[in-house]
């Protein structure tokens, strides 16, 4: 074999949840860039327009609308990518939103919320896409997880259940799926300065308090998660499945 060519998709498809965010638009980019052609979906149209836009002079780029809380609109966006492309080769597994608030004051509300999108939306794209990707005996998913899926930080009790749930998830689908030559991975990101973290880490305690844990002091960038699920997407690591790669600056060494 010759390795020079691990990061070229030409002609492969990939399918993106949560696209249009911070680090999902960065992950569209890469592949993109990297010779892929891409379904990017998100539940804000607007935003997966944008980015499918900002990109299209790069390589075949197409929006689509989903909500991953809810099955049907999993199914109808896996429908119309596989009528669109003919195939899913990669699936990017990473639409996910968070609540900060101390276990006391979660309302039933924020459970269904953050439960239904980090957790029960994951499992039910790998299981659609699965189904297609069982088909075509050959496949790579990559969910999103996070550090807090084995972190107890404060304040992130249903996000850090649902990132747990991710991690596990992604063990037992590698488990019944190496068969069929699908690989199951997921990446654990640290703290990144997205849509979702903005408002968290504008607080200069906060932040210095944050970056004074991480070994490798600065914090990730959504260029830093795309280059994981690249690795995770690849030929480089066909002979990896269940893991979670957490890219972390070596948070988690101590
Ligand atoms: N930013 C961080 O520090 C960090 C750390 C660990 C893990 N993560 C994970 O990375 C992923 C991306 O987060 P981000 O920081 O880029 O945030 P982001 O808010 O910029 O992106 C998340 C995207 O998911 C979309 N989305 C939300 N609910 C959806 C639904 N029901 N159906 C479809 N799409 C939906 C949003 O519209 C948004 O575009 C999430 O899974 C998040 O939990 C982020």
């Amino acid at each position: 074999m010759t390795y020079t060519n691990l990061f070229n998709f030409t002609n492969k498809t990939v399918l993106i949840t949560g696209g249009g965010g911070s680090i999902g638009s960065e992950i569209a980019k890469a592949f993109v860039e990297c010779g892929a052609n891409v379904a990017v979906s998100d539940i804000d149209i607007k935003k997966a327009e944008h980015v499918s836009k900002t990109l299209s002079d790069m390589g075949i780029i197409v929006p689509f609308e989903v909500d991953v809380t809810k099955v049907a609109s999993i199914e109808k966006l896996v429908d119309d990518v596989v009528s669109r492309f003919k195939r899913i080769d990669i699936l990017v597994n990473h639409a996910g939103l968070n609540i900060r608030k101390p276990a006391v004051e979660f309302t039933e509300k924020d459970w269904d919320t953050v439960i239904n999108t980090n957790l029960k939306g994951i499992f039910f794209m790998a299981q659609k896409v699965g189904k297609v990707m069982i088909k075509q005996k050959k496949g790579k998913i990559i969910n999103t997880a996070s550090v807090s899926a084995v972190r107890g930080h404060p304040n992130l009790a249903i996000y850090a259940a649902s990132k747990g749930g991710v991690q596990q998830l992604t063990k037992v689908l590698a488990n019944e799926w190496a068969k069929f030559n699908i690989n199951v991975n997921a990446i654990g990101p640290g703290y990144t300065m997205t849509g979702q973290t903005m408002k968290f880490l504008s607080n200069q305690k906060t932040f210095k308090s944050i970056l004074d844990k991480i070994p490798m002091g600065r914090l990730g960038t959504p260029e830093d998660m795309a280059k994981a699920v690249l690795f995770l997407a690849s030929e480089a690591s066909d002979y990896i499945t269940g893991h979670t790669l957490f890219v972390e600056g070596g948070r988690l060494i101590d």
